[in-house]
């Protein structure tokens, strides 16, 4: 795994925001894998900044979400697929056809799993996947657990996932969802070049296991250490267990 390490979370942001525009500028039909929650909005604040001053073209562009919760969808304010509408789609002009999404509120949500994954396949596959981590080690919405489990799934979602996605939705936890869909391991790690966000001390700990401890389901986002082209971006709170 290739380390970076920032003094703040503003210098990740725009080295990283000027490695995507730069990706972007280079492979105008890049097909990325983007996370949301509250690490990347730095990053992607500043890539629509930077896009805009370079007069960056993301016409081509072809984008998969990890996750999105059961239930929501893109009318839903507390949905994975509003939150990226409102900060990166609509900012850059991405059109709906150029994005993939799980839908939430699928009527068969094992046959969505499915066609999520062909839609990835049928674009080429993932260029870049962008991960964020959760301080338990879940990547997208694969919890600890005793098994993982490997393709896109529907997930229960732990009391503390629940909890830190409840400033979503007002800060009520009562009206986080229960489930999600999630990109599994297995199809994060078909992901060509992945890179992972984490900023802050509460990330430490999950990013030194992440790194540094064994394989296990515990912590999902070890078997990233499976993965040939991992980059990991960390400010120098979320990196201070590495040593
Ligand atoms: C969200 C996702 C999650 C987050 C993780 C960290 O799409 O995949 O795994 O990356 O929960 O969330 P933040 O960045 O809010 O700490």
């Amino acid at each position: 795994m290739h380390i970076s390490v920032f003094d703040h979370e503003g210098a990740l942001a725009a080295a990283l925001a000027t490695r995507v525009a730069d990706l972007v500028a280079a492979r105008p039909a890049t097909v990325l894998g983007l996370p949301t929650g509250r690490t990347p909005l730095p990053f992607y604040e500043q890539l629509v900044a930077l896009s805009r001053a370079r007069g960056l073209d993301w016409s081509e562009v072809r984008t998969f979400n990890l996750d999105e919760f059961v239930g929501l969808g893109a009318g839903d304010p507390g949905s994975y697929r509003r939150f990226m509408e409102e900060r990166l789609f609509a900012p850059l002009g991405i059109a709906p056809g150029q994005v993939g999404f799980l839908d939430g509120r699928a009527g068969d949500l094992e046959a969505e799993c499915a066609r999520y994954e062909a839609a990835i396949a049928a674009a080429g596959g993932i260029d870049l996947q962008l991960l964020g981590i959760g301080a338990n080690g879940h990547i997208g919405f694969n919890e600890p657990g005793d098994h993982l489990e490997a393709p896109t799934h529907v997930v229960t979602l732990l009391a503390r996932s629940r909890a830190a996605n409840a400033l979503w939705f007002g800060g009520e936890l009562a009206r986080v969802p229960g489930q999600a869909l999630s990109m599994g391991m297995a199809a994060i790690l078909r992901s060509r070049e992945i890179i992972l966000l984490a900023t802050g001390a509460e990330k430490a700990e999950a990013v030194q296991a992440a790194v540094r401890g064994p394989l296990t389901t515990r912590v999902p986002a070890s078997f990233l250490q499976l993965h040939p082209r991992v980059s990991l971006f960390l400010d120098a709170e979320a990196a201070e267990r590495l040593g």
